[in-house]
């Protein structure tokens, strides 16, 4: 039985994660942590510091700042993994979610759905195979409760096809300040947010004379806390790296 410290506990992806784990019967939340408390099945924590509970992973659906204290707890509690879900790091603290791998077992991914993934291998596909003939815009579209923009997931689906690209496409989140003819080397990401839209993107490779669009919608929360929970059991009891879904995609392929 895989023990998790689910850590914001108390809000919407929290609640889903619960949901999802009462139905499993390899994992069970032993401890959460939300800054807001909780009156839950479990016992809920304002500070992961305060946690007294042994567990053997960290799953995080809350907030930026909770990151370096999971990372705190993890080094303080050895073998213990970080499942991080959270999106709308500083390039910092990616940096520092990167040099934590190299001492923890460390699962980070800014869409833990299977499908998004997918169309990450795609979007890579069809970029190795157009080039830069073809324009690449990628537009999101979430919820109006939605704090950071754009969406990590729409920078991991840009950072997949800036890759194939050799890592020189210029990002440009605005162009309401420019008067001027798009660049080749641009790849546009745009934002709408609005009612309770849980999350749409959209990968444009417009040529000349013909456009390819690839798109993935996702219906329900419940997908992101299904990969967060089956990366988590996953991770339990594995040595320190940086692990994604690749990792898992690969996993269940054996
Ligand atoms: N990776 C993915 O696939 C994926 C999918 C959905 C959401 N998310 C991300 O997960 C995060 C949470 O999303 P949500 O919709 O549940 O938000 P939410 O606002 O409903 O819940 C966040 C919870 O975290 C708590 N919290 C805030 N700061 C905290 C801290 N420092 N320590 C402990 N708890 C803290 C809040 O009190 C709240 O209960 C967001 O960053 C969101 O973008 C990621």
């Amino acid at each position: 039985m895989v023990r998790l410290l689910l850590c914001g506990c108390a809000g919407k992806m929290g609640a889903a994660v619960r949901s999802f784990v009462n139905e499993r019967e390899d994992c069970q939340i032993t401890a959460g942590v939300d800054i807001f408390g909780g009156d839950l099945e479990f016992p809920v924590y304002k500070n992961i510091a305060e946690v007294t509970e042994s567990v053997d992973v960290v799953v995080d659906f809350s907030h930026p700042s909770a990151l370096f204290p999971i990372l705190d707890y993890c080094r303080a509690h050895p073998g213990t993994a970080a499942v991080l879900c959270t999106t709308g790091y500083t390039p910092e603290q990616t940096e520092e979610v990167k040099s934590a791998a190299q001492e923890l077992p460390v699962f980070y991914s800014r869409n833990m759905s299977l499908g998004i993934n997918l169309l990450m291998e795609l979007a890579k596909k069809a970029e190795a195979v157009l080039g830069v003939d073809f324009d690449v815009e990628i537009v999101e579209a979430h919820h109006n409760q939605k704090i950071d923009a754009p969406s990590g997931t729409a920078l991991m689906l840009a950072d997949a096809v800036n890759e194939v690209r050799g890592n020189n496409m210029k990002y440009t989140y605005d162009r309401h300040s420019q008067r001027k003819k798009r660049e080749r080397s641009q790849l546009g990401i745009h934002s709408i947010r609005g009612g309770t839209i849980v999350g749409e993107h959209q990968v444009i490779f417009a040529g000349r004379h013909e456009v390819i669009s690839l798109s993935h919608s996702a219906q329900s929360k419940e997908l992101f806390a299904a990969g967060a929970v089956n990366a988590a059991v996953f991770m339990a009891g594995r040595k320190a790296g940086l692990y994604d879904m690749s990792h898992l995609i690969e996993d269940k392929k054996d």
